[in-house]
């Protein structure tokens, strides 16, 4: 047993073994999560440690609590107990059996959280466990409401559900996506900042514009990249009357510029352009000095086992008080100055 009283995931000292705590939801997540799906009864199904169940506790009438591992169902009734919430039935056994099926099925929606096979190098909706598909399979004849969490990095294409997509960041690091079926689905994808709660949905908002580099750049939300919903932010700055635009895009980092400063809580880091020069080491350095830095972080797609050797090089007499940030494109490399 684990008494973690350090967990950043956890504010009270939770129960678990390592692995329980691993898969837990962080309680910022469970209690946005709980929001979004408070109802009367909802089951979730292969609850783990209880990080969410807690969560539906306090909003919902009852909690259907279901895990096959006789051990992480007892740290959800000693984490329930904890968080002194009491109305929860645990219930150990498949969640793909007719026995749960029959024992849940007067939930008004069916919640699952499943595991992610750490092996595994192809993540798919049939493999999690238990597998999304076999859940939907079995329970949509009795139950229309359903919600998932999913691996947020599983490609798009592999997820054929008639569902809302909605990707969520915490902490500037992209944490999840949930997928909500039947009449959870408000739009077919959307983006959520936390703590903060701030939303955007799939609108069909005109096309963000592109511009030349400005003074300003900001990097959006990975939540906000993932759910590919950069023309709804402009659309939704636009309405306060602040214009942003699309400067330069790659696999790893995306960019919007604007010539005044624009605050949103859709971007994750806003930045002052400092200068750009191609990717050439000699001119790259003469830049660096001339703008008195010090400390440069790169940005760019280089092996990451030299990352540190090519920040040394750059950073080795550099007399300067500035921290740069260095972006790259392909052959183009951007200087700017975090705000
Ligand atoms: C990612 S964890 C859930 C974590 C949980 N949301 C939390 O915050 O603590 C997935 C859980 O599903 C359980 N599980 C996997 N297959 C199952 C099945 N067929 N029936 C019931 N539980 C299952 C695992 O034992 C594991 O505890």
């Amino acid at each position: 047993m684990t008494r973690d009283k350090r967990t950043i995931k956890f504010t009270k000292p939770i129960v678990s073994n390592k692995e329980g705590l691993q898969l837990a939801t962080p309680e910022i997540v469970a209690e946005y999560i709980a929001k979004r799906l408070k109802t009367g009864i909802i089951a979730d199904l292969g609850c783990g440690i209880g990080g969410q169940v807690i969560f539906f506790a306090r909003v919902c009438r009852k909690v259907y609590a279901v895990d096959n591992d006789p051990e992480k169902l007892q740290y959800a009734k000693e984490n329930c107990r904890l968080y002194g919430v009491d109305n929860v039935e645990f219930i150990l056994g498949d969640a793909l059996s007719d026995e749960v099926k029959e024992q849940v099925s007067d939930a008004d929606i069916i919640f699952s959280d499943p595991a992610r096979p750490l092996s595994e190098k192809e993540r798919t909706l049939e493999t999690l466990k238990p597998p999304i598909t076999e859940i939907i399979r079995i329970y949509s004849d009795i139950i229309r409401d359903l919600a998932f969490h999913a691996p947020p990095q599983m490609p798009p294409e592999r997820i054929k559900l008639d569902c809302e997509r909605e990707y969520l960041s915490l902490n500037g690091q992209l944490n999840r996506l949930t997928l909500y079926m039947g009449s959870l689905k408000c739009c077919e994808k959307s983006a959520v900042v936390l703590p903060g709660r701030e939303k955007l949905c799939l609108s069909g908002a005109p096309e963000i514009r592109k511009s030349s580099l400005c003074e300003y750049v900001y990097e959006p939300e990975p939540s906000v990249v993932k759910a590919e919903l950069l023309d709804e932010l402009a659309g939704t700055l636009a309405q306060e009357q602040k214009e942003i635009f699309f400067f330069k895009a790659d696999e790893r980092r995306t960019l919007l510029t604007s010539p005044t400063l624009v605050e949103s809580h859709f971007f994750k880091d806003t930045y002052r352009a400092i200068g750009r020069t191609e990717m050439d080491m000699i001119k790259l350095k003469a830049l660096l000095r001339s703008e008195k830095a010090k400390n440069v972080v790169l940005r760019l797609d280089i092996d990451p086992g030299k990352y540190w050797d090519m920040r040394k090089t750059l950073e080795e007499g550099l007399k300067g008080t500035r921290t740069l940030h260095v972006f790259g494109f392909g052959n183009e490399l951007i200087v700017c100055e975090k705000l």
